[in-house]
């Protein structure tokens, strides 16, 4: 593996910005337990995904399944469309998101600014996460178009090979003493295409997974959720990069803790990240004062909480969801004092 990951001073395309990001010690115990956040919105788009993106696309063009001035359409919540519409703006493709009203607003202003082609599932208005509706449209568009393929991301073993580089930079910057890695299941890619690369050089590394509280992972009961582009609804199908037997352990956090982690972080530490990374950083946290000592946790943070100013830190938004709970917001700030020491 190679120990001296740099990247070069200067880049001739925004893909070659991916990766290298950075770690933040968000805590130490006294007994030397320490959580490192890997802060994924350092990449283009601001998300981990344009990773998995970019895997997709050259993974596509080497099998031949996407052809010079093709089409690429994805189901997506937002980032993975980001990241599509990057690469596709690079090598000349169009790019055809197919998305509903439960994304990020900033995200699908984003993917619009970058020329993709918007097509929804679901009427204006219409809130509910539309996960299944979204995949089975975007295949069928794929198959009726010509020169089009579809990334189909919850199936795609290019999405997981798209992160093994994390596991390159965990095990470089911190020479291989990482413990636990923790973070959000979605399609899984991120999770475990990190997990199982890390394994090869870290077998001990123990692998906790974080999906909301109504997905269903980690079993039932289902119910909607509000946390954005994480978990797996009702009716939709667990991603095939969820890979079970990597799994230590699967963990479900509400959309109130969640929310209220990426709330107090940003006050306490100015940091900004998203409300699935919340509820990551929330599992986290709580089990810090239980972990042996010397214990290293890193924590994927998908993104950052800039696309969420409309939601998750929005008192107005928040409110008529019934997602404040200032209790819960009290306690994760004293558990972040406890654990910072000041
Ligand atoms: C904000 C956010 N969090 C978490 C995830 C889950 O990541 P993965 O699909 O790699 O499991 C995603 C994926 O789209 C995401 O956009």
């Amino acid at each position: 593996m190679d120990k001296a990951l740099s990247r070069p001073a200067v880049v001739s395309r925004v893909s070659d910005l991916i990766g290298h990001t950075p770690l933040l010690e968000v805590c130490r115990t006294d007994t030397g337990s320490r959580l490192l956040l890997k802060l994924e919105q350092f990449n283009p788009t601001g998300t981990a995904k344009i990773r998995m993106a970019r895997q997709m696309v050259l993974d596509a063009e080497e099998r031949g399944l996407l052809r010079p001035g093709g089409r690429i359409v994805e189901s997506t919540s937002g980032n993975t469309g980001l990241g599509l519409a990057v690469i596709a703006a690079e090598r000349g493709y169009t790019f055809t998101a197919v998305v509903d009203h439960h994304a990020a607003a900033d995200k699908l202003r984003g993917m619009k600014a970058l020329g993709t082609e918007l097509v929804y599932v679901a009427e204006d208005g219409d809130e509910e996460l539309a996960t299944a509706a979204r995949e089975e449209f975007a295949e069928k568009l794929a198959a009726e178009s010509d020169n089009a393929y579809f990334t189909e991301q919850h199936n795609n073993p290019a999405n997981g090979d798209g992160y093994r580089p994390v596991a390159h930079e965990l095990d470089a910057a911190l020479d291989g003493r990482i413990d636990i890695l923790i973070g959000a299941v979605g399609t899984g890619g991120g999770l475990f295409g990190t997990g199982g690369e890390l394994r090869k050089t870290v077998p001990g590394v123990r692998i906790v997974g974080v999906e909301p509280k109504g997905s269903i992972a980690f079993g039932p009961p289902a119910h909607d959720y509000y946390q954005s582009g994480t978990g797996t609804p009702e009716g939709a199908t667990i991603g095939a990069m969820v890979d079970y037997d990597l799994l230590d352990e699967g963990a479900k956090v509400g959309d109130v803790e969640a929310f209220a982690t990426a709330r107090v972080l940003a006050r306490r530490i100015g940091l900004l990240i998203g409300g699935s990374a919340g509820g990551v950083v929330y599992e986290a946290l709580t089990r810090m004062s239980s972990l042996p000592p010397g214990t290293t946790m890193v924590a994927l943070v998908n993104d950052g909480g800039e696309k969420y100013m409309d939601t998750v830190f929005n008192d107005d938004w928040m409110n008529a969801r019934h997602l404040i709970d200032p209790a819960v917001e009290r306690e994760i700030d004293e558990l972040l004092t406890k654990l910072r020491g000041n």
